[in-house]
């Protein structure tokens, strides 16, 4: 299979395909200037980043969220609507079709049902107690400011017309989650 690029263009610069820079005004699906990539780190390709390498060997699935059984395609629009602050996408709109295809790409060696190490997110330790935003401050300043920027604003990509939008996404305002 020929290495889908469209697909990985879609996901590592959504604003300029599908989202507010899209030339054409009928693709504009995505409400915000983050990327795909943005949370699925390098294209979906890094483990505990939510990847995509074997994900459509896990679908359709039922989803507890809806109550019901959703294909890809379904699940890739509720990233749209929430994530990306968008709305649902054709199930054949060219930009969707590649978008799964490209997910099929890096999932041909994953027999169907079969689990990839480092799928999903890792886990975390959450506290009993209620989260204390001073220490939250020197864990943010220490470990994140470097490149989320001091106010966590993020930094755009000088070129943002030919890859994604932001070098570092911000982490609040208009264009986060
Ligand atoms: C702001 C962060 C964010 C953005 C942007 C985002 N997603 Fe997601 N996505 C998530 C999270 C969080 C999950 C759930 C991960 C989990 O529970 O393992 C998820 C789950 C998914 C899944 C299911 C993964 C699995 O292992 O079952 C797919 C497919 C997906 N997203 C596709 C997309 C696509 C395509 C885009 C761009 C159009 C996108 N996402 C944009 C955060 C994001
Ligand atoms: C070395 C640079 C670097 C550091 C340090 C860093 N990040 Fe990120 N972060 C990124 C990049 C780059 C992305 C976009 C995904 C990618 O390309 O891997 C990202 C994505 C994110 C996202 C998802 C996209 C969004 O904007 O909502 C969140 C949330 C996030 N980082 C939070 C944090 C937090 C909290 C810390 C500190 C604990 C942190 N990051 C530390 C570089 C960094």
């Amino acid at each position: 299979m020929e290495r889908p690029f469209f697909g990985y263009k879609i996901i590592t610069q959504t604003h300029n395909f599908i989202g507010p820079n899209a030339k054409d005004e009928s693709k504009k699906f995505a409400g915000n200037k983050l990327a795909c990539a943005s949370c699925h780190a390098n294209a979906g390709v890094k483990s505990y980043s939510s990847g995509f390498i074997g994900i459509t060997a896990r679908f359709p699935q039922f989803n507890a969220r809806g109550n019901k059984v959703i294909s890809l395609e379904d699940r890739i629009n509720g990233c749209m609507e929430r994530s990306m602050n968008g709305k649902v996408m054709p199930l054949n709109a060219p930009e969707m079709r590649a978008m799964v295809t490209y997910m099929h790409w890096l999932s041909q060696n994953t027999p169907v049902g079969a689990k990839t190490k480092g799928q999903g997110l890792a886990k975390v330790e959450l506290l009993d107690r209620k989260a204390d935003p001073i220490k939250g401050k020197v864990v943010f300043e220490n470990h994140c400011a470097s490149c989320h920027g001091e106010n966590g604003e993020g930094m755009v990509n000088p070129d943002n017309e030919t890859s994604a939008y932001y070098i570092y996404p911000p982490l609040w305002g208009e264009d986060s989650l």
